[in-house]
């Protein structure tokens, strides 16, 4: 199969520029002025920007959490995220407490091996760590591709390890050319604040919102960077909401060192007022939680200044049914939203066509930044031959409103609902195939490949 897209504005993290792309198989062949290819399709993006395929390095797909399972798979999923215009995602495998990594990863292997409709990987988050897990630790690098491990500084009890762990964790994956990721929160201070208020009958979801003050995410991610910086680890910071935690990571450049940040699409537009509507706020119950507006100016900011390098989504959906698990406590919410279809198109509205960012900008943190970091640079996040045609025709100009009638996401509410956005995804190309056309998804699940990744050559 060839397609020549002709007389698009192609952007990538560097440059800009009108040009026609040639695709043969499942990659990009040649770029230029006027190409002459005999192409099977030929698709016109005269006054369209095309971008590399959106990477969304955060998801949870079918992931077991709070007494439940998140509701959208990896045919659901990663269809969803097609329409939006990310073609790749990176999901997260959980680790059973007592049990080994390999035993995780193949469950995660069921879960996604002929379902995937996007290509996909994922992070391994260790959350039982001793001598034998650091063997497959260096498995995981050298003969999966695995090569980026979740820990998580909260959830005690079911995924969270003590920072003697975490250091040694830290060392065995330096020492194999890897980079581990945090989910930086104080969970014993949480834990504590949500006892006290359940002891007192305060059980909305504003206080989910109330549990988690910035305090114990600043301390945490400043806890996080130091032990990095002891260790002399590569790290990446999750799903970061506030001006502390972005300021423990500022502090950090002021001894030489480089800490990775993701932030996401919600932390940037939503903000903590949400928990104010009783029970609804159910919606937005995630952790982090959102928070204020002081917040996302220095997020907006961070992107700019270069501190923060990822924009995800940390897609956690659960049905309305799901989230009534919580109706008369809050601590039983399960915590997450719906957002993989949004992320590049609201970022798009909210983030460009408002000028917080460039358009360059726009395509590193919703792609290239995460391709590097995370070791898949250049096969995927640029324009470039050579790379995989996973590649976005999107019509700057089109203005639509997202709701629930339309999404794509096995979900039956919005978090977004009657937002209206400029700004559309047209036709996606995955692997040199067209994934979307229009509203049509034309993959069928197994398209989508498991990218195995390479160690990471970042300098900290
Ligand atoms: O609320 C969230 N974020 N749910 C998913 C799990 C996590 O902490 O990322
Ligand atoms: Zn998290
Ligand atoms: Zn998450």
């Amino acid at each position: 199969m060839s397609i020549l897209i002709k007389n698009g504005r192609v952007v990538t993290a560097e440059s800009d520029f009108i040009a026609d792309i040639y695709t043969e198989g499942e990659q990009i062949v040649a770029i230029g002025k006027d190409l002459s290819y005999k192409a099977d399709k030929v698709i016109d993006a005269t006054g369209k920007l095309v971008f590399p395929g959106g990477i969304d390095p955060h998801v949870h797909l079918d992931m077991p959490f709070m007494g439940t399972s998140s509701s959208d798979d990896y045919t659901t999923g990663t269809r969803a995220a097609l329409h939006g215009g990310t073609t790749m995602v990176i999901d997260f495998i959980l680790q059973t407490q007592g049990k080994s990594l390999y035993d995780a990863l193949r469950t995660w292997q069921q879960k996604s091996q002929g379902k995937a409709i996007g290509d996909y990987s994922y992070h391994m988050a260790v959350t039982d760590f001793n001598d034998d897990v650091a063997k497959e630790v260096v498995q995981m690098i050298e003969d999966e591709g695995i090569i980026s491990f979740k820990t998580f500084m909260a959830y005690k009890g079911a995924l969270m390890i003590d920072d003697g762990q975490m250091v040694q964790l830290m060392k065995v994956v330096k020492e194999n050319g890897g980079l581990v990721t945090v989910h930086a929160t104080n969970g014993d201070m949480i834990d504590s604040l949500i006892a006290k208020h359940r002891s007192e009958g305060k059980l909305s979801p504003l206080y989910h919102y109330l549990s988690q003050p910035e305090v114990t995410e600043a301390e945490a991610s400043g806890r996080f960077a130091d032990m990095l910086h002891y260790t002399g680890c590569p790290g990446y910071i999750v799903h970061m909401t506030c001006e502390g935690a972005l300021n423990a990571v500022r502090n950090a450049t002021r001894r030489n060192q480089k800490v990775f940040v993701e932030t996401c699409t919600q932390y940037l537009v939503l903000d903590a007022s949400l928990y104010e509507k009783d029970f609804e706020g159910a919606k937005w119950v995630m952790s982090p939680p959102l928070r204020e507006k002081k917040d996302q100016t220095a997020l907006w900011s961070g992107i700019n200044q270069g501190l923060v390098q990822v924009v995800g989504t940390d897609h956690c959906p659960f049905k309305w049914e799901q989230k009534l698990m919580g109706k008369d406590d809050f601590s039983k919410i399960p915590n997450g939203h719906p957002a993989i279809e949004h992320r590049m198109e609201l970022l798009f509205t909210e983030g460009v066509n408002t000028g917080k960012i460039s358009l360059n900008k726009y395509v590193e943190v919703t792609s290239t930044n995460a391709a590097k970091i995370f070791g898949m640079f250049p096969k995927k996040g640029t324009i470039a031959i050579g790379a995989d045609a996973d590649l976005v025709i999107f019509d700057p100009n089109k203005k639509h409103t997202i709701s629930v009638d339309t999404h794509h996401m096995n979900v039956d509410y919005s978090a977004y609902e009657g937002w209206e956005l400029t700004g559309k995804t047209e036709t996606v190309l995955l692997r040199g195939k067209v994934a979307i056309e229009g509203e049509k998804c034309l993959l069928e699940a197994g398209y989508g490949q498991f990218v195995k990744r390479g160690k990471t050559s970042l300098v900290v």
